[in-house]
């Protein structure tokens, strides 16, 4: 059977052809044939393996295109990548690998193309199109990948001891997969990566976030984090999450398992947003209930200042796995550090000041913070389920009203520091905060609205109270 359809950006053909001319041939292997049959849509990164040496290959298609794309070369691993036409091609030479046990570089030999197949993470990764004129279009899967992705298997084309240790990345990867597809990942895999899970140690940080990303931005991360759980991983990359595994009991209290919970309320958030912060913040909201558990004989089970000691751990948690130290965390310790905040407001009767000190505390994320908070609701008693919700609503119908009334969000003084010095011939002097402070408090108070005019007056009768005096009278 020919899948010239697969092939058909003119590109392909071009390939097929400086191969030809070089007497070398030359196959599409990897994502982008997985995504044909997976029907996933077009891959923009296209691999090219080459039986010979991928980067004359890509210098001579580079040749033949009217644009003369220039080749980045990475000599070291032997591969040319070429931009064109919004496709990234990366060329490599077939390769024989062996890894040493310490690094994730390989020791390179030339290979036939099975050799390569062989080489690749799972057999789904491991399909390839011929580019030959004498082959263009017909599939070489000596693995069964398409046996397995029909039958939605992640499955190694080697032993998956020799897979995985070679790359312990793949651990992730197979995992990541399994998400996204919501494919199984074959017993003999799970055993391999259960067993190999120390070696995750040998790999950058950076990889391990990206795939963490993936897999907090799937339809159902849940099924990820599950199963890194159950391989032991998540205990070797986010320990955090890990120790709010259990129930514990005592005098017949017992508290929720707080790390199902989490899982259930990152799928929830999943249903709503793709915001990868937002999602992350829903991941992390509850970390800071381990170290603050505390059993107390009258009120039984508490959490005391999670969300501020969660806020905290949130940037232990970013430095320690180099992620971005900059707004990103901070929304997503903003988003810990208020995260019982509206859970509270919608407990009691909804008061606009409550929502206004809301709203001026979250500023822009307030929208968010909403988002988390809804997703934060697992109650399975469908009289709780409906009255949270209602709730919830409730406030969010207030932050509007108040929003529009108040204009609190982003929130300037409607007087300034400068205008009250001027108002009372005073020199910068801690008064002028004094009276700053009550205008803002009167204004979330609800004492008077946002306005110059009330709040101008306020100050008046605030520096009097002083004992201030207005320096034209
Ligand atoms: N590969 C591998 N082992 C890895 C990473 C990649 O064997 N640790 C192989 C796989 O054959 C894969 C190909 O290299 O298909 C390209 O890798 P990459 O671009 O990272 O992934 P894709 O499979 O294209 O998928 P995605 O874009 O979703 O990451």
């Amino acid at each position: 059977m020919s899948y010239k359809n697969a092939l058909k950006h003119s590109i392909f053909e071009v390939i097929g052809n400086c191969a030809d001319d070089l007497k070398i041939d030359a196959y599409v292997i990897g994502g982008f044939v997985r995504d044909f049959f997976l029907k996933r849509g077009e891959a923009k990164d296209i691999d090219v393996v080459a039986i010979g040496s991928g980067i004359k290959l890509a210098e001579k298609v580079a040749s033949v295109l009217e644009t003369k794309p220039e080749v980045t070369i990475f000599k070291n691993f032997g591969t040319a990548m070429l931009k064109y036409q919004g496709l990234e091609l990366e060329f490599v030479g077939a390769r024989k690998e062996s890894y040493t046990r310490d690094s994730r570089n390989p020791v390179v030999e030339n290979g036939s193309l099975e050799d390569d197949q062989n080489r690749r993470d799972f057999t789904i990764n491991a399909l390839a199109f011929g580019l030959n004129k004498s082959n263009f279009g017909s599939l070489l899967d000596s693995f069964n990948g398409v046996r397995d992705l029909e039958e939605k298997t992640i499955r190694t084309p080697l032993n998956p001891d020799i897979t995985y240790s070679d790359d312990p990345l793949r651990m992730m990867r197979a995992i990541r997969f399994a998400t996204q597809l919501d494919f199984v990942i074959e017993e003999k895999s799970l055993q391999a990566i259960s067993s190999n899970r120390e070696r995750i140690k040998i790999i950058s940080k950076e990889r391990i976030v990206d795939e963490l990303h993936k897999i907090l931005l799937s339809k159902k991360p849940s099924k990820g984090f599950a199963l890194l759980n159950k391989m032991g991983l998540l205990q070797l990359i986010l320990p955090e999450l890990t120790a709010l595994q259990g129930i514990e009991e005592i005098e017949g209290q017992r508290h929720k398992d707080n790390f199902w919970h989490t899982l259930e309320v990152v799928d929830n958030i999943a249903e709503t947003t793709t915001n990868l912060w937002l999602r992350w913040a829903a991941l992390l909201h509850d970390i800071g209930k381990a170290p603050t558990k505390k059993f107390h004989k009258k009120i039984g089970w508490t959490f005391h200042a999670h969300e501020f000691v969660g806020s905290k751990m949130v940037y232990k948690l970013f430095k320690r796995l180099r992620m971005p130290l900059n707004d990103k965390m901070k929304f997503v310790q903003k988003m810990v550090l208020m995260s019982s905040r509206p859970v509270i407001l919608s407990e009691e009767h909804v008061t606009d000041s409550a929502v206004r000190r809301l709203v001026f505390d979250a500023g822009d994320y307030v929208d968010d913070l909403m988002t988390l908070c809804e997703a934060d609701i697992t109650t399975k008693n469908p009289r709780k389920q409906k009255k949270y919700k209602n709730n919830f609503k409730t406030v969010r119908e207030k932050i509007v009203e108040v929003e529009e009334r108040d204009k609190i969000r982003n929130f300037q003084p409607p007087v300034t520091g400068e205008e009250i010095m001027q108002t009372f011939g005073l020199k910068p002097s801690k008064e002028i905060g004094i009276i700053k402070d009550a205008i803002k408090e009167a204004i979330l108070e609800g004492e008077i609205p946002n306005q110059y005019a009330a709040a101008h007056e306020f100050m008046l009768k605030k520096g009097k109270s002083l004992g201030l005096k207005e320096k034209n009278k």
